[in-house]
Formats: C-alpha cells, sequence, structure tokens
C-alpha cells in the first residue's frame, strides 16, 4: 500500500520554482511593458503600447516580434522589427510601428493598427529578443468596439380585438453595437419585453430591437416610458423618453349617488364617468330589468332621476362605446321614504369620540394597575375591586 500523498504538494512545487529562478547573481530577465487590455472603435485606429526595460550594460536587442494568438491556434507574426533591416509585416497595410527605427537604440515596440475591424479582436504579444539575456514578453488584449445608434418609437397599436391582450406599445432601437448593448425599460413596472438580436449594419456589430408589451388600458396610455441603453462605448447609459399612446376599450364607473337619497328631495343624478381612446360615442342608459323606467330621463353621460311619490329601489346600468366597443357599469339606488333622521344624518356624533376614548383608556391603566398591585396602587378601591376587575374585563372583552 502506498503511503498518502502530502496535499498540497509543496516541496515539490517549490523546488520547480526553484529551478525557474533566475541563477547567478548578474542575470536579470528582460522586462517588457504592455497594458492588459486596449479597446479601438471600429474604423478607428488603435495604439498598442509595448515598452522594453532598461538592459544590462552590453546586453543587445537582436529582434522585436508582435504576435496574434487566436485560442486553439497557432501564434502567427503580424509584425517583426530588426535593429538593422528595419520593419516587416505579413500583411502590410495597415500595421506601423510608432517609434523603432533602425540604427538606434530599440526600446519602443508599439504598434499602430488603423482601419480597425472587428475579426482584429484576438491577444497579441510583443516580444523583445535580446542577446546574450534570451527574450521577454508581455500580451495585451486588443478589444474592438462599435458605437450603437439608438432609437425609440411608440409602436402604433391597431384598433380591433387585439388591442385586448398584451400587444408591443413601444420599441426601442440599439443598431450595430459591439459588444451587443444592453436595453432595459425605466417607470414601466412588470410590464413584458420581447427582446431579440440580429447582426448589425457592420460585419461583427450586433443590433438589439426591444419591444416593451402592455395590455392597453388608460394606465398605458399618455404615459412617459424611458428605454435605457448601456454600451461599454457609452459613457452614460443614453435614456429616450416617449409618451405611450394606445386604444383601449372604455373603462366606466357610475358616480353622484351617495346612498342618501329620499322622497321630497330635489334632482338627483348619476353621472357615467369613462375612460376611453378614442373617446366614447354613445352612452346608454338602462336598468337590469330592462329599458329606462320614465322617472329616469338620459342626457347623454348623465342620468336625471326625478324623486317622485314612490321609494325606488332599482339598479342602473350605464353602457358606453367607442371605435374599439362597450363597457358597461351598475350602480343601485336607493330612493328612502323620507329624509332620515337628524342623528343618523350626521352619523355618530363626533364630539362623543373623545371623552368616550379617555374614559376607557383611563379605566384600563387604573384597572390594570389594580390587577397586579391591588394593596399598592388602589387602597381606596380595595371594597369594589372586585367589580373594578369586572369591568375591565367586559372592556377588554369587548375590544
Ligand atoms: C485574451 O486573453 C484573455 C485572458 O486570457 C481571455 O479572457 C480573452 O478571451 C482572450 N481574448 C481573445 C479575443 O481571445
Ligand atoms: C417576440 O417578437 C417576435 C418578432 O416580432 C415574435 O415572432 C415573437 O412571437 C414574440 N415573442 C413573444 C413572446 O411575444
Ligand atoms: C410626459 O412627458 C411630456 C414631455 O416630456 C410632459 O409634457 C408630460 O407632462 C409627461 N406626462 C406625464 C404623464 O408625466
Ligand atoms: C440603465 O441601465 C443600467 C444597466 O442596466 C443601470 O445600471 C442603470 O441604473 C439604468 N438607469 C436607470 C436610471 O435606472
Ligand atoms: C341600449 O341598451 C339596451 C339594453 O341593453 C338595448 O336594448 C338597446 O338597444 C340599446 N340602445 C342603443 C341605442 O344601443
Ligand atoms: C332592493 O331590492 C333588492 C333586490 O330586489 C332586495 O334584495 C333588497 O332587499 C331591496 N332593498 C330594500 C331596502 O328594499
Amino acid at each position: 500500500m502506498a503511503a498518502p500523498q502530502p496535499w498540497p504538494p509543496r516541496l515539490s512545487l517549490l523546488s520547480l520554482l526553484l529551478t525557474w529562478a533566475p541563477s547567478g547573481a548578474g542575470a536579470r530577465k528582460v522586462e517588457v511593458q504592455a497594458p492588459p487590455q486596449v479597446r479601438g472603435l471600429l474604423g478607428d485606429a488603435v495604439h498598442l503600447p509595448c515598452l522594453l526595460q532598461p538592459l544590462e550594460p552590453g546586453v543587445q536587442v537582436t529582434q522585436l516580434t508582435w504576435m496574434r494568438r487566436d485560442p486553439g491556434g497557432a501564434a502567427r507574426n503580424v509584425a517583426v522589427f530588426h535593429p538593422q533591416r528595419g520593419p516587416s509585416f505579413p500583411e502590410p497595410g495597415r500595421w506601423a510601428f510608432a517609434a523603432a527605427r533602425t540604427s538606434t537604440e530599440l526600446r519602443d515596440g508599439s504598434l499602430d493598427l488603423s482601419a480597425l475591424r472587428a475579426t482584429d479582436e484576438a491577444n497579441y504579444t510583443c516580444e523583445f529578443a535580446t542577446f546574450p539575456q534570451g527574450s521577454g514578453s508581455a500580451r495585451t488584449w486588443l478589444r474592438v468596439l462599435a458605437k450603437p445608434e439608438n432609437k425609440a418609437e411608440i409602436q402604433p397599436v391597431p384598433l380591433g380585438p387585439q388591442s385586448l391582450g398584451p400587444v408591443p406599445v413601444a420599441r426601442c432601437v440599439s443598431s450595430g453595437g459591439r459588444p451587443p448593448p444592453q436595453i432595459s425599460w425605466l417607470s414601466a413596472p412588470d410590464w413584458g419585453v420581447n427582446e431579440s438580436q440580429v447582426p448589425g449594419p457592420l460585419p461583427g456589430t450586433v443590433t438589439v430591437i426591444s419591444l416593451l408589451m402592455a395590455k392597453p388600458s388608460s394606465k398605458v396610455d399618455g404615459r412617459n416610458v424611458t428605454c435605457n441603453v448601456t454600451h461599454e462605448s457609452l459613457e452614460e447609459p443614453r435614456q429616450l423618453s416617449l409618451t405611450l399612446e394606445v386604444p383601449y376599450f372604455p373603462e366606466v364607473s357610475i358616480s353622484g349617488y351617495d346612498d342618501n337619497w329620499y322622497l321630497g328631495q330635489r334632482e338627483a343624478v348619476l353621472s357615467c364617468d369613462v375612460r376611453s381612446n378614442p373617446e366614447p360615442t354613445s352612452y346608454n342608459w338602462s336598468t337590469t330589468e330592462g329599458s329606462l323606467p320614465a322617472f329616469a330621463e338620459a342626457q347623454d353621460s348623465q342620468l336625471l332621476i326625478h324623486l317622485e311619490d314612490k321609494p325606488i329601489n332599482m339598479t342602473f346600468i350605464c353602457q358606453a362605446t367607442n371605435a374599439l366597443g362597450s363597457n358597461t357599469a351598475k350602480q343601485s339606488i336607493l330612493v328612502r321614504a323620507a329624509p332620515p333622521k337628524e342623528w343618523s344624518q350626521s352619523g355618530f356624533p363626533l364630539w362623543a369620540i373623545a371623552p368616550i376614548t379617555v374614559m376607557t383608556v383611563s379605566l384600563l391603566i387604573v384597572g390594570g394597575l389594580c390587577y397586579k398591585h391591588p394593596g399598592k396602587y388602589c387602597q381606596c378601591f380595595r371594597r369594589s375591586s372586585a367589580n373594578v376587575n369586572n369591568t375591565i374585563y367586559s372592556a377588554v372583552n369587548t375590544t
């Protein structure tokens, strides 16, 4: 049986590091500096910095090489500089060394790339080869961004039965972004969003289309919403505001009745309150029993009720119609024979509430203290303490 292996295997790792560490007192690594990431805009020029740190006396740069490394692929050269022979580019045209010149000390290996394409996005390694110290390198991730164009517009909702379900009410398009832009909607909580992506106008770019979905109603019509586009190439999110406009079925309610109608009162009026887009074209008043009785007179959105000599107990219906269709509301009406008595007319007298409350609270406090410390606080009540406790009990019981 093998002895259990220690984990982590510290010793072997340490000896590995030791064998790789520079040996000999004077030997230093060739140090190269480049930013880990450089971003450029599609079509623009980009500068890829790369600097060699000072070398020991007597060490010479023999060659500078820029390599492109693609995941899963072999590295390939994109630019080479030789101290005597100068620059060479396997695919000339868009590449240039920013500072390297022949017959001078080669320290600045920075590279310029013009007319940036999406396919230029990759990791590039800048490598200085020296003699006799060997080579040193640094890696930069070149990212190619494209600024999206943004627009937002309301979506016309056709008149018809589809206005009942969730429909697209606004559309926000962010086109030609790289990487894909992000769209969110503000002031539209819980509404649905249907988002899709299609290729943008330039290769490597993406167009994001976001449809804001809502069920047409008075809550949606006239509401301001904002499309919020975020993208790496934009310093701040772009916000595009819209005022929604949707057709919706009439939303009907009846006002005017206060449950305090009686015979002999002057004329009473019910109002049919309607919100709709487009505006209502007609109002139709009726009752649950059928058409209107003689004492009720429809005047468009209002119903005049002549309070005659008979009590009335009836439910009125208002039906409002617009270009989409109709909706109704009901209101039950009770016309009593006589005006209510004065006391009940003004309801329970408000002035009575304060003293009653004060009395109840003090009873509760006194009672509570007596119950807990009968001897200490309730000397004078002692004889009647049973009664007080009873009172408290019933007061608590009724609350
Ligand atoms: C470049 O390298 C980084 C770090 O290893 C990696 O996350 C990134 O995906 C690479 N980029 C490309 C385009 O290969
Ligand atoms: C989203 O929109 C696309 C295109 O307009 C449509 O085909 C799809 O059915 C929609 N999806 C939903 C869930 O509404
Ligand atoms: C919507 O925005 C417009 C213009 O910005 C403004 O005039 C209007 O009052 C706003 N409406 C609401 C409901 O906030
Ligand atoms: C806009 O969207 C971004 C990213 O999703 C978010 O961080 C930001 O808070 C949003 N803006 C507002 C005003 O909510
Ligand atoms: C009004 O409503 C009643 C009851 O629903 C109906 O019989 C009548 O035809 C309607 N009138 C109009 C003008 O629509
Ligand atoms: C009014 O009529 C309804 C149904 O016909 C009935 O249930 C209700 O008791 C009546 N109310 C009065 C106060 O007569």
